[in-house]
């Protein structure tokens, strides 16, 4: 992007409100800074190789002037389109943006969403002229996709982080320098402090900044420190195709939107990834056509708030009937209006390919109007799945944590659902020890978990964020309290989850075949409609789609598996027959 351009777009972050205002391009020089290896700059056998850095590098000196902004500002730039080019900025050439084979290892921590934005940067830099590697040795760039949501995340980075000082520091000066880049939501959230702390880190690219990684590389080749964390209000990376990171044959995920308005008070996730923003539909069904035309099964539309989805990007779009939300529940946020709505969505993607399946996660309560739960009911391929984040079972939890729901409200759509939906299979989240959680709080989370029965559970302990929480509430559930609690929730949970999961045994499920076990050679493993494991011996069946011949299961076939046994994670049975999705359905 030319700097005008994230200038002129910062300008307007900064207009529209707080929460898109950050806008912070840095750049250091390594002689300014005597702590960063001499590594980090260009050995003089890179430098003559190239023979680009000297020239390079007295250009950055100096950088772009005044007058590059003020030149290019009195010829306003016009958007280029996808296919043309963009300038370079003033002070480096198209070359100077090339990755010139440059090998980047990329390693991604926390969720999902983390995966799906590691393969869209790996998009870029593969256009860029980058090459992969899985073999860190082998890498001249290593990249950190990270995740804040809790401190353990964090600190895991941190140590991670030591590791690769070392790797740096030892490298041979006959190969270029290597360079080492943290990306995603601690960039976004440490911005300057990951600099100031750990000088070996060459860049920093937060969730909106991935368009920028080959600038930023290409002002590290001389040695500089470089970031961008600017947050935007419309980066969704729509025109970016993913570049699969572990290639399976059976599913993919598809980013829809992108960011969080909620602001609930424990949640770092609005600071990290900015305002909401969804994909536009067209683009959204485009990418799950090509998956299907390359057969793949299963796709998970993926996002912070997948059901608050709003495409708004036509003007048309806003005359759309408005949904409602949930009963009982109410948002942070002044009601939005207009836009294609999720259950639209979710309707055209489950019309593509009758034999790929549809999830979707990760989803608030507030946003299932009936609509989308009929459509879950109606559609054979979408997946009668639904992860209902409880956080607490405590309204008074519930209202210090700013969920906009009470239990009662929660407990209320969760009979709606199951009503709506039958054998619905549900999961959620929970949150030990959050601030002010009493005894008597702790249980009544105790006791949802044993009224809902949830089949999928994630439970974690509250950690300390910088958010809306650190500000007015205190932490002051001791940490040996929060893990007691915690134990007690998982204890609770496995029981409820293997009762709720008995209940198969005996019954036939519909499973899309993933590959072998990684318990048993002999044994495949597939997941059923509910998202439960499911593990079968790898045996001669019945192919029932080719007129009985006799075949064994492929990754991406879908068979009927008889349920003998169950735990709370994972279903056992023997596997009957091959089938399709749409000829065959579970039964008991
Ligand atoms: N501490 C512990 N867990 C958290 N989560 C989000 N923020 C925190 C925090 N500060 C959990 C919530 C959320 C899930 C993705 O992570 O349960 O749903
Ligand atoms: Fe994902 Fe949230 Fe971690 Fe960011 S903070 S990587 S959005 S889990």
């Amino acid at each position: 992007m030319h700097p005008l351009q994230c200038v002129l777009r910062a300008q307007r972050c900064l207009r529209r409100g707080p929460l898109a205002s950050v806008s912070w391009l840095l750049l250091r020089t390594c002689r300014a800074h005597s702590s960063v290896p001499s590594s980090a700059c260009p050995s003089p056998e890179r430098q003559q190789e190239d023979g680009v850095w000297k020239d390079f590098s007295s250009r950055l000196a100096t950088g772009p002037t005044f007058q590059d902004f003020l030149r290019s500002a009195s010829v306003p730039p016009e958007q280029p389109s996808s296919s043309e080019v963009e300038d370079p900025p003033p002070y480096l050439t198209v070359d100077e943006l090339l990755g010139r084979q440059r090998r980047v290892y990329l390693e991604t921590y926390g969720c999902q969403m983390n995966v799906n934005d590691t393969e869209i940067a790996w998009s870029i830099l593969q256009k860029s002229g980058y090459l992969r590697t899985s073999n860190l040795q082998e890498a001249d760039v290593i990249l950190l996709v990270t995740c804040s949501i809790r401190g353990k995340a964090e600190q895991t980075i941190w140590n991670r982080l030591h590791q690769l000082k070392s790797l740096k520091s030892k490298r041979l000066r006959s190969r270029v320098p290597l360079r080492i880049g943290i990306l995603g939501c601690m960039a976004e959230r440490l911005k300057e402090e990951i600099l100031n702390r750990e000088k070996m880190v060459d860049i920093l690219a937060g969730p909106d900044a991935y368009r920028d990684l080959p600038r930023l590389l290409a002002v590290a080749e001389s040695g500089q420190q470089a970031a961008n964390v600017l947050l935007s209000l419309d980066e969704t990376y729509a025109d970016v195709m993913p570049v699969q990171t572990s290639p399976s044959a059976t599913s993919a995920f598809v980013s829809i939107m992108r960011g969080c308005d909620n602001m609930c008070s424990y949640c770092i996730v609005p600071f990290t990834r900015g305002r909401e923003r969804s994909r536009p539909v067209a683009s959204i069904l485009e990418e799950v056509r090509k998956l299907s035309e390359q057969g793949l099964k299963e796709v998970t539309l993926l996002g912070q708030n997948v059901n608050s989805f709003r495409d708004n990007s036509e003007v048309q779009f806003n005359n759309a009937v408005s949904t409602n939300l949930s009963r009982g529940f109410s948002t942070n946020y002044k009601a939005k209006q207009g836009g294609l709505r999720f259950a639209h969505l979710l309707d055209q993607v489950s019309r593509i390919d009758p034999e790929m399946r549809i999830r979707f996660t990760s989803p608030h309560p507030k946003d299932f109007p009936d609509e989308v739960l009929q459509l879950i009911h109606e559609r054979d391929n979408i997946c009668k799945q639904i992860h209902l984040p409880a956080q607490s079972g405590s309204s008074r939890v519930l209202e210090a944590m700013r969920r906009g729901y009470s239990r009662e409200a929660y407990v209320e759509l969760i009979q709606h659902i199951r009503e709506s939906i039958p054998g619905v299979s549900l999961s959620s989240d929970f949150i030990a020890g959050f601030c002010g959680e009493t005894e008597e709080d702790h249980l009544q989370t105790v006791s949802l978990l044993r009224e809902v029965r949830y089949n999928i559970g994630f439970l974690f302990a509250y950690s300390m964020r910088q958010t809306r929480a650190y500000h007015r509430l205190k932490d002051d559930i001791p940490e040996e309290v929060k893990l007691r609690r915690l134990e007690e929730l998982i204890t609770v949970f496995r029981e409820e989850a293997t009762k709720a999961n008995k209940s198969f045994v005996g019954c036939t499920q519909l499973v899309l075949v993933e590959g072998p076990s990684k318990r048993s050679a002999t044994d495949l493993c597939g997941r059923n409609d509910g998202n439960l494991k499911v593990i079968f011996a790898d045996v001669e069946m019945e192919d029932a789609t080719d007129s009985g011949l006799r075949v064994r299961a492929q990754p991406g076939d879908y068979v009927l598996v008889k349920i003998t046994s169950a735990s709370s994670q994972t279903l056992k049975g023997h596997v009957l027959c091959k089938t399709t999705l749409k000829d065959s359905t579970a039964y008991c």
